[in-house]
């Protein structure tokens, strides 16, 4: 079945949420389901709308992928203690860096990612659990853009064809397929979440291996990482859509107390847009830019460039894989 769009001004917001939590309850029923909670909007939504439906049947868990932002695990699970919500951290590292190793092609990384999520991780979580089901946060522009060939969104299955009952042993739910990035904060908002996680900047649940270019490394994840931190403090007044910083894969000659330093790139992405379908950079301030490329250039160790993208979605795509 084709899914339709609900645009925000057709959203009739309680009454949606009643009906998801409806439809949740009865697909679930007396048994067990499970979500993962990324720490993005769309499944902090899930999150509260699942608990809702299915209070202390349903566990929800933050997987660490080794690949979240700095001290996410701690502050998602504390931010949702504050809602009475229970969440607990799944570690996973492992799993993903070796599922990583060695790839470099953006969609061969996406095809690792999701089936270490779907295959391996929820597989076990649901067979250790007990769990019939997994709530998910797929929104409509994910379903979007893979269903156009852009990029193969992590969260997509059913739409390309997977039967996840067959192939990973549950069901998925996703209540907000219907949705964009604005009708699930107004949901959000709605459903007593915090406004510091339903006005967050959008995450992608691969998280930062979406903005490493070639290979997956703890290394370089842990780059990419430091200067996420400089460039979120940055631009958390700026008022952007989505702000992020990219590691790439060619090195670049710069200097360093005199001498030559062949050292790493990062790039920075600050996107104005109303739900990721397109956008345009952000028109940063000079004094902002150059702030940018100092802290990072001092506070990350082997960076030599700082650069800011200036290009439009479309051609470019928000994140770079
Ligand atoms: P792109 O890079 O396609 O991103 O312009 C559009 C929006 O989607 C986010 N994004 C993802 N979200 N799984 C997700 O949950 C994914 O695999 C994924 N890839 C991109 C991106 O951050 C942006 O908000």
């Amino acid at each position: 079945m084709k899914t339709q769009e609900i645009e925000l001004k057709d959203l009739d917001s309680k009454k949606f949420i009643e009906q998801k939590i409806e439809e949740i309850s009865s697909a679930v029923g007396d048994g067990l389901a499970i979500n993962a909670l990324s720490g993005g909007v769309d499944s902090s939504v899930v999150t509260m709308l699942a608990h809702k439906a299915l209070g202390n049947k349903l566990k929800s868990y933050f997987i660490d992928t080794g690949l979240m932002r700095q001290d996410e695990p701690q502050k998602i699970v504390s931010w949702f203690k504050e809602l009475s919500v229970h969440v607990e951290i799944f570690d996973a590292q492992k799993e993903f860096f070796d599922a990583l190793k060695g790839l470099t092609d953006p969609e061969e990384k996406r095809d690792a990612i999701t089936q270490t999520f779907y295959k391996d991780v929820f597989g076990r979580l649901v067979k250790e659990s007990g769990a019939k089901h997994l709530l998910q946060g797929t929104n409509y522009t994910d379903i979007e853009e893979t269903v156009a060939g852009v990029k193969r969104q992590h969260n997509i299955l059913e739409q390309l064809g997977i039967d996840t009952q067959e192939q990973f042993g549950y069901k998925v739910i996703e209540p907000l397929i219907e949705l964009r990035k604005p009708a699930i904060r107004e949901i959000g908002r709605l459903t007593g979440l915090q406004e510091e996680i339903y006005q967050r900047p959008p995450f992608p649940g691969p998280a930062l291996a979406t903005r490493v270019i070639g290979e997956i490394t703890l290394e370089r994840v842990g780059l990419v990482r430091r200067a996420t931190v400089i460039v979120e403090e940055e631009l958390c007044d700026s008022g952007a859509f989505q702000y992020l910083a990219v590691l790439h894969e060619d090195r670049v000659t710069g200097m360093r107390d005199g001498k030559r330093d062949y050292g790493q790139q990062i790039e920075v992405r600050c996107w104005d847009s109303e739900d990721a379908a397109t956008g345009s950079p952000t028109r940063l301030s000079y004094d902002t830019l150059e702030k940018l490329a100092d802290r990072i250039t001092n506070e990350v160790g082997g960076v030599v460039s700082v650069t800011y993208n200036i290009t439009k979605k479309p051609p470019s795509t928000i994140e770079v894989i």
